[in-house]
C-alpha cells in the first residue's frame, strides 16, 4: 500500500474505530460483534506500525476507549485500569509466550489461565475491609462513580471476611448479567413495544449507567472480582495467591482457574476452558493468560494501553441455536443465486443475527435445509453469518425438502449452471436484479462513493427506466432527480454534484466499479498502479496482465473477456463521452520504485518469465524498457540465446545481468 493510501485508510479507521467506542463503551449500543472491533483495531494498528510518519500517539489504536457519562462524579483510579491485547490466533498466543520467556528469562513461564468474563469493567475500593467505591474504567485513568447502582447487586460484598485487612485495596472486576435476566428484560421491552437491547453485555453496561436508581433497582446484575490494583500493603506475591485470598474473602470469583507452566500446558487450560465455558453462569468471549508472579509481571511491564504479562485469548467463532422461519433467493449482480436463511432473530456473537446465508443450492441440499427446521448459525472469522447444520432431531415431521427455484425470482428466467461454478445463475443480463446489483455496486463506498446514490435511489430509478448502465448515470438531469421520491431540490442537486465528482475519482475505483469478474479493490488497486488508465488495460494481454503482482490466471481471463464484451465495451466508450475522467496514481512509491531512471534492453529466452513479463515486472517498480541497446541503457536483461545485443552491450560496457540477477535487486 503506498503512503497515500495508508493514509487515507488510517484515517478512515480512525474515525470508524472512534464511532465504534462511542457506541459501546457510552450508548453501550454495538453495532459491530467484538471479533469486527478488534479486526479493525488491528488493522488500524498494524497501519500505524508500517507507517510511523503517520501519528499514533493519539491514535484510538492507543486508547482503552472512555465510558465516563455526564451525571457522574469522576475518580482517579490509584492505579490505572488498562485493558488488554487480544488475539484469536494460536500462533499469537504462543509469540506471547515466548516473548514472556525471553523477556524473563526462563524455559517455561508461571502462568494463570482464567476465564475472560464478557462484562463491565469495574473497580471496587475496600477500605479496612469496608466497601467504598465502585468505579467504572473510564478512560483508564479515571472512571464514573457508580457506587449507587452497584449497591443493588447482591453479591458484591460490602464487607470482606476475615482479619488483617489492607489499609486501602482496589479490586479489579466485572459487572455482567445473566442471559435469563436479560431474556427477561427484552421480552418486557417486546411488550411495551419497545426496542430490544443488543446482548447482555451491553445490557449491564447501560444499566450501571442508570440515572434513575429505582429503574436500575430492577434490573438484576452481578458481579466476579479477579483483579489487582492498587494494595497497600503487599499481600501476595503471585496471582494464583490473589485468587486464593479473594475467595477467603468471601468474594465472588471466576468459577475456575488453571495453573500452567509453558505454552502448551497453557493452551490445554484454554482449551479445557473452552470445552467448559458453556456451563458457566456468565458469558465468557475467552480466556485470559497472565504471567503468574508479581515480580515477574513488574519486570515485564506494560505499553501505554496493556500490560505485557497478560493477553487476552478470544474464542472467535459463536454458535447459535434457532428456527428456520424462511428462505428466500438473492440474485446479486452478477446474477448468481444465494439463498437466505429468515430465522427467528437469536443472539450470535454480541449482535442479534435474523438473516444468515445458506451458500448456495449444493451446500442446502447437503444439509437438507428445510423451512421449519431446527438449525445452528455460526458467526465465524468472516462478517456474514452462516447456517452450519440442521438438528435433524428437531424436525418437524412434515417438513418436505426444499425446491430450489429453477427459475430467476426476479426475472423468471431459466437459471443455469455454469460450468466449473457452484452457483446457479440467471443468464439474463437485463434481469431487474442484476441491473441493480451493478449499479449499487458502482455507487457504494467501496467504489465510486457517490453519496446519495444509495440502494432506495437505484432502486427508483431502475424502476422508471431512467438508469440501466452505470453510464447512465452520467446522463441524469436535474428534472430525473427531483421527482424521486423523498427527494427536493437539494437532494437533487447534491446527488448531481455527487455524479458530477466522481468522474474525477482514483482511478482503482472506476476499475472496481465496472464490476469486471475477480476484480475487487486490491486487484483494481495493484491494476491502477500497473496500468494507469483504462485504455491501458484494455489493450493488455495475458501474459502482461499475469506478469501484474496480484493478478492470476483467472483474473487475467476475466479481465480480458469483460473487454471484449461488446456491451460493456459500449458503457466504458459512453462512460469516456460523459467526461470520465479518472485520475491516475501517483508514479509507484519510493520504496517500490527501486528502479526509477534505469533503462533495460531484454534479450533472449529468460529461464522462467516471458519477455513480457519481465517488462511489466521492470515497469511496476519505475523502470523503462527500451528494444535497443546503446550507451544510456543501463543494464541488458539476457536470456539463453542472446545474439547480436549482447554483443553490443559487451561492447559499449552496458552490464548484463540475468533472470535470477534481476530477482535478486528487487527483492
Ligand atoms: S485482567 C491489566 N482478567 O477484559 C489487565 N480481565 O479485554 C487487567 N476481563 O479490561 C485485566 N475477565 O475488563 C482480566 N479474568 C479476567 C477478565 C478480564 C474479563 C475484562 C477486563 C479487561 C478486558 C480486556
Amino acid at each position: 500500500m503506498n503512503t497515500n493510501d495508508a493514509k487515507e485508510r488510517i484515517d478512515d479507521l480512525r474515525s470508524e474505530i472512534k464511532r465504534h467506542d462511542e457506541l459501546y463503551h457510552r450508548q453501550a449500543t454495538p453495532e459491530i460483534s467484538d471479533f469486527e472491533y478488534d479486526r479493525l483495531k488491528r488493522e488500524l494498528a498494524d497501519l500505524e506500525v508500517a507507517n510511523p510518519g503517520l501519528g499514533s500517539e493519539a491514535s484510538p489504536s492507543m486508547s482503552v476507549g472512555d465510558d465516563r457519562a455526564s451525571g457522574f462524579a469522576s475518580y482517579t483510579h490509584r492505579l490505572p485500569m488498562q485493558s488488554l491485547d487480544n488475539t484469536y490466533s494460536k500462533d499469537e498466543f504462543f509469540a506471547f509466550v515466548e516473548r514472556v520467556e525471553k523477556g524473563l528469562e526462563v524455559e517455561k513461564a508461571a502462568f494463570l489461565i482464567e476465564p475472560k468474563i464478557d462484562g463491565v469493567a469495574v473497580s471496587v475500593t475496600y477500605t479496612n475491609g469496608k466497601l467504598e467505591r465502585a468505579i467504572t474504567r473510564g478512560n483508564g485513568v479515571e472512571g464514573d462513580d457508580i457506587m449507587a447502582n452497584a449497591l443493588f447487586i447482591e453479591e458484591l460484598p460490602r464487607e470482606l471476611q476475615g482479619n488483617h485487612m489492607p489499609d486501602t485495596i482496589e479490586i479489579r472486576g466485572e459487572i455482567y448479567m445473566l442471559n435469563e435476566e436479560f431474556d427477561r428484560i427484552n421480552a418486557a421491552r417486546k411488550q411495551a413495544g419497545l426496542e430490544a437491547f443488543m446482548n447482555p453485555r451491553s445490557l449491564a453496561a447501560g444499566t450501571v449507567k442508570m440515572l434513575d436508581r429505582s429503574e436500575a433497582a430492577k434490573r438484576k446484575l452481578n458481579v466476579v472480582l479477579y483483579g489487582l490494583g492498587f494494595c497497600q500493603p503487599r499481600l501476595v506475591d503471585s496471582q494464583g495467591e490473589f485468587q486464593e485470598l479473594l475467595g477467603k474473602w468471601g468474594v465472588p470469583l471466576v468459577e475456575k482457574f488453571w495453573k500452567a507452566r509453558g505454552a502448551n500446558e497453557a493452551w490445554a487450560a484454554i482449551e479445557e476452558l473452552d470445552a467448559l465455558r458453556e456451563q458457566f453462569a456468565y458469558p465468557t468471549d475467552g480466556a485470559v493468560i497472565k504471567t503468574d508472579l508479581l515480580d515477574h509481571q513488574a519486570e515485564l511491564g506494560a505499553t501505554s494501553k496493556a500490560p505485557r504479562w497478560a493477553i487476552a485469548y478470544k474464542f472467535a467463532a459463536e454458535q447459535a441455536e434457532t428456527t428456520l422461519e424462511g428462505i428466500t433467493v438473492q440474485v446479486g449482480r452478477t446474477g448468481a443465486l444465494t439463498p437466505v436463511a429468515e430465522l427467528k432473530p437469536v443472539l450470535l456473537a454480541g449482535t442479534t443475527v435474523s438473516r444468515a446465508t445458506l451458500h448456495n443450492q449444493e451446500e442446502m441440499a447437503r444439509k437438507d435445509v428445510r423451512v421449519g427446521d431446527s438449525v445452528i448459525v455460526e458467526k465465524a472469522g468472516e462478517i456474514i453469518p452462516a447456517v452450519v447444520r440442521v438438528v435433524l432431531e428437531k424436525r418437524p415431521s412434515d417438513s418436505g425438502p426444499y425446491e430450489f427455484p429453477q427459475k430467476c425470482p426476479e426475472c423468471s428466467t431459466t437459471v443455469k449452471k455454469v460450468e466449473g461454478e457452484v452457483a446457479l445463475r440467471c443468464l439474463n443480463p437485463n434481469c431487474p436484479a442484476q441491473v441493480r446489483g451493478r449499479l449499487e455496486h458502482f455507487a457504494s463506498r467501496q467504489c465510486m462513493d457517490i453519496e446519495g446514490l444509495g440502494i432506495a435511489v437505484v432502486q427508483q430509478l431502475v424502476e422508471r427506466g431512467l438508469v440501466s448502465t452505470i453510464a447512465d448515470i452520467y446522463k441524469l438531469n436535474f428534472e430525473d432527480l427531483v421527482e424521486l421520491e423523498k427527494f427536493a431540490e437539494k437532494s437533487a442537486r447534491n446527488l448531481l454534484q455527487a455524479i458530477e465528482r466522481s468522474k474525477s475519482n482514483e482511478l482503482w475505483r472506476l476499475l472496481h466499479g465496472l464490476g469486471i469478474p475477480q476484480v475487487g479493490a486490491a486487484a483494481a488497486k495493484d491494476l491502477a498502479k500497473a496500468f494507469r488508465s483504462v485504455s491501458a488495460l484494455r489493450e493488455a494481454d495475458l501474459d502482461t496482465l499475469v506478469a501484474i503482482d496480484g493478478v492470476g490466471e483467472k483474473t487475467a481471463l476475466g479481465i480480458i473477456a469483460y473487454f471484449e464484451d461488446t456491451s460493456n465495451a459500449s458503457v466504458i466508450d459512453q462512460l469516456f463521452a460523459l467526461g470520465m475522467n479518472p485520475l491516475a496514481p501517483e508514479k509507484p512509491a519510493a520504496e517500490d520504485a527501486i528502479l526509477v531512471g534505469k533503462t533495460f534492453v531484454i534479450t533472449g529466452t529468460l529461464p522462467s518469465m516471458k519477455r513480457d513479463q519481465a517488462k511489466a515486472l521492470i515497469e511496476s517498480k519505475g523502470g523503462k524498457v527500451s528494444g535497443s541497446v546503446s550507451k544510456k541503457t543501463d543494464y541488458l536483461l539476457a536470456g539463453e540465446s542472446a545474439g547480436s545485443k549482447l554483443a553490443k552491450a559487451e561492447k559499449l560496457g552496458v552490464e548484463v545481468i540475468s533472470e535470477e540477477d534481476l530477482l535478486e535487486m528487487l527483492s
